[in-house]
């Protein structure tokens, strides 16, 4: 890990106004449930080698974890699907993260005919039209990705937690994907103002557009802010009125 922590852009900033400043909060379970996570990640290593990735969209409860994974010093991958339709600050902490604990992140993009097909036949905003249009951009620049970034791992790591959304408050610390892989989720039990507890606590290095009130960052063109009052996931394909899933983590 690199020191001079506080001449780092995320560190200097004050943190009035911002999500810090506005969720943190350390809670008397927040000591618990680190060694809690921070076994889970040593237990998972032990049993899956380097078949175990940690999947990260690079969202703040992903930091959290590459952080958590930094502490542990074990060698666990860290892989990012790069859907080319991502914001630049999502894209800047890549290397970032190399700076702050010298991980170099795998990046998986999709297969460019692929893309440059779709579009030509669906043009550059299609998912705006149908939910299938919209999956099947999700199919091309995130799925298929994904079968390429686990193929031969045997587990992968989530950010999600319980917490996010109704469809997500049965997540398990570690479950079976329904593709013959364990996924494990950490952090299934932490609340958002313990993950910002522990950003604040330990500088993690974290997407600035967290501070424009989009708590859950996607591609650029499906994520907006929330309002006031709004849903965790209410800024994702806001445009809908689905389970606000791309297929990544549905229940078939
Ligand atoms: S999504 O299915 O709606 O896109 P969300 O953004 O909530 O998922 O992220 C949940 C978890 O899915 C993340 O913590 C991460 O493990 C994984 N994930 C989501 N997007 C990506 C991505 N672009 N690259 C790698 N993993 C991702
Ligand atoms: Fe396409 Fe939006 Fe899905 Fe990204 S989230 S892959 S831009 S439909």
């Amino acid at each position: 890990m690199s020191d001079g922590v506080s001449s780092l852009p995320w560190a200097a900033a004050s943190s009035a106004g911002k999500a810090i400043g506005l969720y943190a909060r350390w809670t008397p379970a927040l000591d618990t449930k680190i060694e809690a996570a921070l076994q889970r990640l040593r237990d998972a290593s032990i049993e899956h080698g380097d078949g175990l990735v940690q999947s990260s969209s690079l969202g703040v409860e992903d930091m959290v974890i590459t952080d958590l994974i930094a502490r542990t010093r074990l060698p666990i991958a860290i892989s990012t699907l790069d859907t080319g339709r991502l914001h630049p600050e999502t894209l800047a902490l890549i290397p970032q993260i190399k700076d702050r604990y010298g991980f170099e992140v795998e990046v998986f993009k999709p297969v460019e005919q692929a893309v440059v097909q779709f579009v030509a036949r669906e043009g550059e905003d299609a998912m705006y039209r149908s939910i299938e249009l919209r999956k099947a951009c999700c199919g091309v620049r995130k799925m298929e990705p994904l079968t390429r970034m686990l193929k031969g791992r045997s587990a992968w790591i989530t950010g999600l937690r319980r917490e996010q959304s109704g469809a997500r408050g049965d997540v398990a610390f570690d479950e079976d994907d329904g593709n013959a892989r364990r996924k494990i989720s950490p952090i299934a039990d932490w609340t958002w103002a313990e993950v910002w507890a522990y950003v604040e606590k330990n500088d993690v290095p974290y997407n600035p557009l967290h501070d424009q009130f989009m708590p859950s960052i996607g591609c650029a063109p499906c994520t907006r802010a929330i309002a006031v009052g709004e849903d965790f996931r209410a800024g994702r394909w806001w445009w809908e009125d689905s389970t606000k899933e791309c297929g990544l983590h549905a229940k078939s």
